[in-house]
């Protein structure tokens, strides 16, 4: 154990100041060996994912709580006051459309992120399943999915101060609960890793289909973002095709590249996943819609969270003379290079972004007569 000498030349453990911190900050600490005992000893059996941030492995505590327990794998040269600091940005953070953090573990070189487990696994692996399993998925529950995690969103937009900006809005960090309601998880993590470069470009390269072009070339984070990255996920809950490149269209168009072109041509249904057999049309193209106002090239012309919800909700008409072609990033290879250039702008913090231009509803809806 470590020992330090604190005001009064008594000496004090580091664990002690751990705990005085995370009482301070409401934030729940567990030790390495609890953690160790819920998961079999991080047994491989155990591992339920990996992305760029570590690995997850499910876990039962001692009352049985079950749990995810991130293993962060950057290596952290952050002080434990420091990254205590920043999981209390997100710790407190309560909506049922996001994933709770329980607590955490910092001992020694370890950082753990402990979170409520959600049973269904994530929306990713919800929509790569056969055309059966993906029949699961019926109109009702895609809309939930698409309008839960827009709510989610917006609670981190504009509801909790500072602001949160997700900033990897995917398929994978979308969780979903036993009777598919969508949480977003992994928000605000970002922000635990300012420094680490190579990290951060891993991450961006793995999930170039949901990156808003001003953000992926010139490094210009506002909420936009998110909200790009949120109608490029519409776009998968309805076609049930991923927009990463594995699943380009034959004549190698992205997702988002081929639902324009569809929109030129009157033929949106043919976006439709054919597994989803019964589906309200209307609806169902108000939504391809809504993402494609969600994915203009301008940030300034996307809608706010808020905006998106209501026309989500509601039966209303847009105002499509208001839409133009989406941004497309043309030429992933001329991402790395932007980003690596565009670190300063790490931040979740929403008041000290910018916001590119602010846009009334109504450049984007009429009310639907009745
Ligand atoms: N709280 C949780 N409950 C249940 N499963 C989870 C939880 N958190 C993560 N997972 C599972 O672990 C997988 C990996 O998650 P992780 O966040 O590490 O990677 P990712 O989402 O693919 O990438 P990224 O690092 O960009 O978030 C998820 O796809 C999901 O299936
Ligand atoms: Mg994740």
């Amino acid at each position: 154990m470590h020992f330090k000498r604190c005001c009064f030349g008594v000496r004090k453990s580091s664990q002690q100041d751990l705990a005085e911190l995370s009482s301070e900050k409401d934030i729940k600490l567990f030790s390495y060996n609890a953690l160790r005992s819920a998961t079999d000893n991080f047994h491989q059996s155990n591992k339920i994912g990996r992305g760029g941030f570590g690995t997850v492995y499910k876990g039962i505590l001692k009352d049985g709580t079950p749990i995810a327990a991130k293993v962060l794998s950057a290596e952290s040269k952050q002080g434990i006051k420091e990254f205590l600091n920043e999981i209390n940005a997100i710790a407190n953070v309560k909506h049922p459309n996001l994933v709770l953090l329980l607590g955490c573990c910092v001992q020694g070189v370890n950082r753990i992120l402990v979170y409520e487990y959600v049973e269904n696994s994530s929306l990713d692996q919800a929509l790569i399943g056969t055309n059966s399993e993906r029949a699961r998925l019926h109109w009702g529950i895609r809309s939930e999915i698409c309008i839960g995690t827009a709510k989610g969103l917006a609670y981190l937009h504009e509801d909790i101060e500072p602001h949160i900006i997700h900033r990897d809005i995917k398929a994978s960090n979308i969780l979903l609960t036993e009777n598919f309601l969508p949480k977003i998880g992994d928000f605000g993590l970002a922000k635990l890793f300012p420094d680490n470069v190579t990290h951060i470009s891993t991450r961006v390269a793995g999930t170039t289909g949901y990156l808003a072009p001003e953000y992926a070339m010139q490094g210009q984070l506002t909420r936009k973002a998110d909200i790009y990255s949120f109608g490029v996920l519409v776009l998968e809950i309805i076609s049930g095709k991923s927009c990463s490149k594995s699943y380009l269209s034959e004549d190698g168009k992205v997702l988002l590249e081929r639902t324009w072109e569809l929109y030129e041509e009157g033929k949106l249904t043919e976006l439709v996943d054919p597994s989803l057999e019964d589906y309200p049309e209307e609806e169902v193209l108000r939504y391809i819609k809504v993402a494609l106002f969600c994915t203009q090239a301008v940030a300034g012309r996307r809608p706010s969270m808020p905006e998106v919800l209501h026309m989500l909700s509601k039966p209303i008409k847009l105002n499509e003379k208001e839409l133009l072609p989406p941004g497309i990033i043309q030429d992933p290879t001329t991402l790395s290079k932007g980003l690596e250039g565009s670190r300063t702008f790490v931040s979740t913090s929403a008041s000290s972004i910018p916001e590119l231009s602010s846009t009334t509803l109504d450049t984007f809806t009429e009310m639907a007569p009745r």
